[in-house]
C-alpha cells in the first residue's frame, strides 16, 4: 500500500522530469507517433501535438486539440499545390455541374446547358435497396478536357426524383442505422480490410459492379486510353464515387495516376482501413463540405482528440479520408475555403455544429432542385 502511495506521488514528477524529455527530443510527427517511453515498466506512447508541432509525453497536448498517437497515418499531410493537382473553386464548380447532371431527368440536356464540352454516353438507374430507392449514375466524356466522367446522384426516392424532405430524412435514417451497426464493428468488407457501410456496399454492387456501368467504362477506356477518369457525386453519390475510385484502382480498371476524385457532402463512407486504402491508392482526392452540412458528419465518430481510444476501438470507427475542402460560408463565388491536412475532420471544423440540412442541398449557393428545374443554367454555377 505504502509503496503505491509513494509511486503515485512520484509519477507526475517522473513524467515531467525524466520520461517526457525523450518524447520531447523527437521533431518528426511519424517518429513521435511510433515512439514510446517506459514508466515503471508500463509502455506509454509519445504524443504529437499538431497545434505547436511538438512531441510530448502521455499527458501533453491540450484536450480536444488535434493529437497524433500510435498511428502515423494521423500525422498532417499537405495536399499538392501544383497546377493540375490542387483544388480550386472553379474546378469544384465545373465538376459539381456534372454531379448535378447525374440527378437530372435529362442529363443530355442538362450537360448541354452547363458543360457543353461534355457528352453523355449513358444514364443509369437501378433500384438500390429493398425500399425501392433509386440509385443513378451517368457516364460521360469530354474531348476538350480529355476526361471520362462518372457521376452518381445522391439520395432520392422515386423516378420523378422528387426529393421530399420526409423521404430524404427517411433514407438518411436508414443509412444512419447501418452506420451505427458499422460503428459496432459490422463493416461490410469492400477491399482487403477496408469496410464500408452496408447500405453503400449494396448500392455500389447494384449501380456499378452489377450494372452495365463497369463494362461501359472499360469499353470507353479502350477508346480513350489517355483520358483521366473523374469520379464525383453528391451525398450518397459521393460515397459511391469514392468507392468507385478505390475499386477502379485496386482492380486496375485504370492507372491510379489518372483517377480524379471530388465529392460533395459525402458521409463517412467507411472505416479506418477504408480511409487508409483511399489515401494509399488515390493521390488526387478532395472531399468538399459546405459549412455545417448535416450529412457530412454521418455516421458520427468519436473525436479521438478528446477521448483516448484503444487501437481496436479506433479501427472500428468510421473515418474520412483526406483532403477535406471546407467552405465555412455560403459558397458564393467570392468565398474562400480551407483544405484540411488531418485525417478525418476532427480538429478542422466544428463537427458538433454540423446539423444543417440546408447546407447539404445548396452547394455553391445553388438550390439543387431549382437548378435542375431551370434546366441547369451555366450562369448559376
Ligand atoms: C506544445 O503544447 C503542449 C501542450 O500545451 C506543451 O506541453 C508543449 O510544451 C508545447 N510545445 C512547444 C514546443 O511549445
Ligand atoms: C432530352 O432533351 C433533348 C434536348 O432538349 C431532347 O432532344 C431529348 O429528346 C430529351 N430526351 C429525353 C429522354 O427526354
Amino acid at each position: 500500500m505504502r509503496s503505491i502511495f509513494i509511486l503515485s506521488l512520484l509519477l507526475p514528477a517522473l513524467l515531467a522530469s525524466e520520461a517526457v524529455p525523450e518524447c520531447k527530443k523527437i521533431t518528426d510527427c511519424a517518429k513521435c507517433a511510433e515512439s514510446h517511453i517506459h514508466v515503471f515498466g508500463f509502455k506509454e506512447n509519445c504524443r504529437w501535438c499538431v497545434e505547436n508541432n511538438s512531441c510530448g509525453g502521455p499527458f501533453s497536448c491540450p484536450l480536444g486539440k488535434a493529437v497524433v498517437q500510435r498511428d502515423p497515418f494521423k500525422c498532417p499531410h499537405r495536399h499538392s499545390d501544383a497546377k493540375g493537382r490542387r483544388y480550386t473553386d472553379r474546378l469544384g464548380r465545373s465538376v459539381f455541374a456534372i454531379a448535378l447532371a447525374a440527378r437530372d431527368g435529362n442529363a443530355t440536356e442538362c450537360l448541354a446547358n452547363s458543360r457543353p464540352d461534355v457528352t453523355l454516353i449513358k444514364q443509369y438507374s437501378v433500384e438500390c435497396d429493398k425500399a425501392g430507392n433509386n440509385c443513378g449514375a451517368i457516364l460521360a466524356v469530354s474531348q476538350e478536357a480529355k476526361a471520362i466522367y462518372i457521376a452518381y446522384k445522391g439520395s432520392s426516392f422515386d423516378k420523378q426524383q422528387i426529393l421530399s424532405p420526409y423521404f430524404l430524412i427517411y433514407q438518411l435514417f436508414a443509412e444512419f442505422i447501418h452506420g451505427l451497426a458499422a460503428q459496432l464493428g459490422a463493416w461490410e468488407k469492400f477491399v482487403d480490410d477496408a469496410g464500408v457501410i452496408t447500405y453503400f456496399h449494396n448500392a455500389f454492387q447494384k449501380v456499378f459492379v452489377e450494372s452495365e456501368l463497369q463494362e461501359d467504362l472499360i469499353a470507353l477506356r479502350k477508346k480513350h486510353p489517355a483520358y483521366r477518369l473523374w469520379l464525383t457525386g453528391h451525398s450518397l453519390g459521393g460515397s459511391l464515387a469514392s468507392m468507385t475510385a478505390l475499386y477502379a484502382a485496386r482492380n486496375k480498371l485504370i492507372d491510379q495516376s489518372k483517377i480524379r476524385l471530388i465529392t460533395f457532402g459525402e458521409p463517412r463512407t467507411g472505416n479506418v482501413a477504408y480511409a487508409k486504402a483511399i489515401e494509399t491508392e488515390i493521390d488526387f482526392r478532395y472531399r468538399v463540405v459546405k459549412r455545417n452540412d448535416l450529412v457530412s458528419n454521418i455516421p458520427n465518430s468519436v473525436d479521438p482528440n478528446a477521448i483516448l481510444l484503444t487501437p481496436a476501438m479506433f479501427d472500428r470507427q468510421p473515418l474520412f479520408y483526406r483532403y477535406l475542402v471546407h467552405y465555412d460560408n455560403l459558397m458564393l463565388k467570392t468565398d474562400g475555403f480551407k483544405v484540411c491536412q488531418l485525417s478525418d475532420d476532427h480538429g478542422c471544423r466544428n463537427l458538433a455544429g454540423a446539423v444543417d440540412i440546408n447546407d447539404h442541398v445548396s452547394y455553391f449557393n445553388v438550390n439543387h432542385d431549382e437548378y435542375n428545374k431551370l434546366r441547369c443554367p451555366r450562369s448559376m454555377l
